[in-house]
């Protein structure tokens, strides 16, 4: 499958990190760091950096991004935030079933599928993150678990709106552990998450998905994870938070 056929995406996931002047000074100093980024970068951050971090961003080469999106459009849900209201703001992406949401806050493959839906419904681009735990890993499931997580999360999106689907395969044991999947571990889950979209559509739809790897992608790793035939981009958490190591990978990718 080739490579040349997709388009890279280094995404920054800020978690819930930066105030809103931390979030600005940031930004700033990324700027002229990716301003010739051969690749989409990405910066997803929390709900209330969203309008300082597009008016930071305007007419430049990153896109903001949320971390998160209801699946109602509206109504009596507290505390939550919905898709139309990221698109009115200008957002263009949002992640959705970060492992975080799976792990803490109660995220199944059926809120997964809804909040997808929600989201290509109201124009965004997903970044839809899927991955095993280390009990699984162990266990020899990653294909089964990754396979289903994916199968359920993309039930209902069509060919079409396969291309506003970014997917980001994060192994949880590697999130925020400083414990990186080799670039062989990431590759091969890559690759096999590639023929499950080819069986639910076909190989052109296949070929042409980005598939990012997350966790603990940094600075020093990112060109072997990235030289990879079937890693697409990053979803960088940690190293997204300082400016000179998120450009290094957005670098890294551009090659
Ligand atoms: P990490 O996080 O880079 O800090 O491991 C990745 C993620 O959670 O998206």
């Amino acid at each position: 499958m080739n490579k040349n056929l997709r388009k890279a995406v280094i995404a920054g996931n800020w978690k819930m990190n930066k105030t809103r002047p931390e979030a600005k000074a940031l930004i700033q100093e990324l700027l002229p760091l990716v301003k010739d980024a051969d690749c989409g970068v990405v910066i997803c951050v929390p709900y209330t950096n969203l309008e300082t971090a597009l008016a930071a961003t305007a007419g430049t080469n990153i896109a903001v991004g949320a971390e998160n999106c209801h699946w109602a459009e509206s109504g009596a849900f507290t505390g939550e935030i919905s898709a139309p209201m990221l698109k009115e703001l200008g957002v263009e992406y949002v992640v959705i079933g970060h492992s975080e949401r799976r792990q803490y806050f109660g995220e199944t493959d059926v809120t997964v599928q809804k909040r997808v839906r929600a989201a290509l419904d109201a124009g965004l681009t997903v970044i839809l993150c899927i991955g095993e735990l280390l009990e699984q890993r162990e266990a020899g499931i990653t294909e089964e678990i990754v396979g289903m997580q994916t199968k359920a999360a993309l039930g209902g999106v069509s060919r079409e709106e396969l291309g506003r689907i970014i997917l980001a395969y994060e192994p949880v044991w590697a999130i925020g552990t400083g414990k990186t999947a080799t670039a062989a571990q990431a590759n091969e889950v890559n690759h096999y998450i590639r023929t499950v979209v080819e069986k639910l559509y076909d190989k052109e739809a296949a070929d042409g998905v980005t598939i990012q790897y997350g966790g603990s992608m940094n600075a020093k790793n990112a060109e072997e994870l990235l030289d990879q035939p079937d890693v697409d981009g990053g979803l960088i958490g940690g190293a997204s938070l300082k400016a000179p190591d998120f450009a290094a990978i957005v670098k890294a990718a551009s090659r």
